[in-house]
């Protein structure tokens, strides 16, 4: 297959990590006989700096006119703590989010046996969770009106959905749930939200056409209470925008570091791929930072596309680099020299020859904690 990507590396780690993630696609396109040709956009904080403008145009050209957008993370601190900066790193991908049409975020959540010891949450509870987080992504209080008094001391955003905006993304739950355990919990504020009543009127007309589904409601707060408390009675949840963000950042507690979780933004034309965690500029360059939400980002991207084998073989070699403690110190509980790179180098020889790598890096590994 011949596929044109577009790479927005973007802020803080997202270079690094993303590097990892097009190491592991050409050991893809090169074991699978795939033709994967990538270009370059900038985007966030670095966009501005270079054009004033957190999407330039000429970025938006770019994914428009490729086939997937590989997307790494924005956002700067010299943003966050100026409330009165009128131009942000997040507009970029907002705006980016909103032009693609990119209606579904889909956020895997999984805990991985090799890596139940690093949540803070006990083992029982989490072992064997799988979670398939459908949030609303162009819609709610993110894009809804926004206003500031003119003396600065009232400020007000809107959240407004439409029947429509519900409907699309309520149609991909569920089809996803009919592959999965066949259930799907809709998280709202029903008791308190307009908003929320529609989303749950919505939901409930089109559960019917997928009777082989379980429908369950939560309301947003008890959902963030169970989500830690009883992970596993999760199969697909179902949300909206605002109420997926945080739900989603909660739920990475499970797999043990948010540096774990990818996401798929999806919409009728386009598709992005990005990890769900930020740009995190305290850890930039250091070699520190997790590159496999990206990876698995990746995998994602192949999966869009059926390319099945090609996603499996990606996330096979990343259960296996967790297990042999291939891994960046945010999971690592044995070693704490692997850097960003030889996580993806691990990985993408993994691709290339699945069998023979676990020797080769399990020697490697332990010369290199001898000489260090
Ligand atoms: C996410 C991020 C973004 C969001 C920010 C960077 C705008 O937190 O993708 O979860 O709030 O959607
Ligand atoms: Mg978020």
């Amino acid at each position: 297959m011949k596929l044109q990507i577009a790479v927005l590396p973007g802020d803080g780690i997202g270079p690094e990590v993303t590097a990892q993630a097009i190491k592991v696609l050409k050991a893809v396109a090169l074991e699978f006989d795939h033709s994967f040709h990538f270009k370059f956009g900038s985007v966030g904080a670095i966009a501005i700096d270079e054009t004033g403008n957190p999407l330039p145009e000429e970025t938006l050209d770019l994914c428009e006119n490729s086939d997937a957008v590989l997307f790494g993370s924005i956002g700067h601190p010299k943003y966050d703590n100026d409330p009165s900066a009128k131009i942000r790193p997040e507009q970029g991908l907002l705006r980016l989010r909103k032009s693609l049409g990119l209606y579904a975020n889909i956020r895997p959540v999984k805990a991985y046996d090799s890596l139940l010891n690093k949540s803070p949450l006990k083992r029982n509870i989490i072992k064997g969770t799988d979670i398939s987080i459908y949030r609303e992504l162009t819609g709610g209080i993110y894009f809804g009106d926004k206003s500031l008094s003119e003396d600065g001391n009232q400020a007000s955003d809107l959240c407004v959905y439409s029947r429509e905006e519900i409907e699309r993304i309520t149609h991909l739950a569920f089809k996803s749930a009919l592959s999965r355990k066949q259930k799907v919990t809709l998280v709202d504020k029903a008791n308190v939200l307009e908003s929320s009543r529609l989303w749950r009127k919505v939901v409930t007309e089109i559960s019917k056409d997928y009777p082989k589904v379980e429908l369950d409601y939560l309301f947003v707060d008890n959902a963030a209470m169970q989500l830690i408390l009883n992970p596993k009675q999760f199969d697909v949840i179902l949300t909206e925008n605002m109420f997926g963000d945080i739900i989603s950042d909660e739920a990475s507690v499970i797999g043990g570091s948010i540096g774990l979780l990818a996401s798929a933004s999806i919409g009728d034309k386009y598709a992005l791929f990005e990890p769900i965690h930020g740009s995190f500029p305290q850890a930039a360059n250091k070699g520190v930072a997790n590159p496999i939400a990206s990876i698995l980002s990746a995998a994602m991207l192949l999966d869009h596309f059926a390319l099945y084998d090609e996603a499996e073989i990606i996330r096979k070699g990343v259960e296996k680099s967790l297990k042999l403690h291939i891994s960046t110190p945010d999971v690592n509980t044995k070693f704490d020299n692997i850097t960003t790179s030889k996580v993806g180098e691990f990985i993408e020889d993994y691709i290339s020859n699945p069998k023979d790598s676990n020797l080769n890096f399990t020697n490697i590994h332990l010369g290199q904690s001898t000489i260090i």
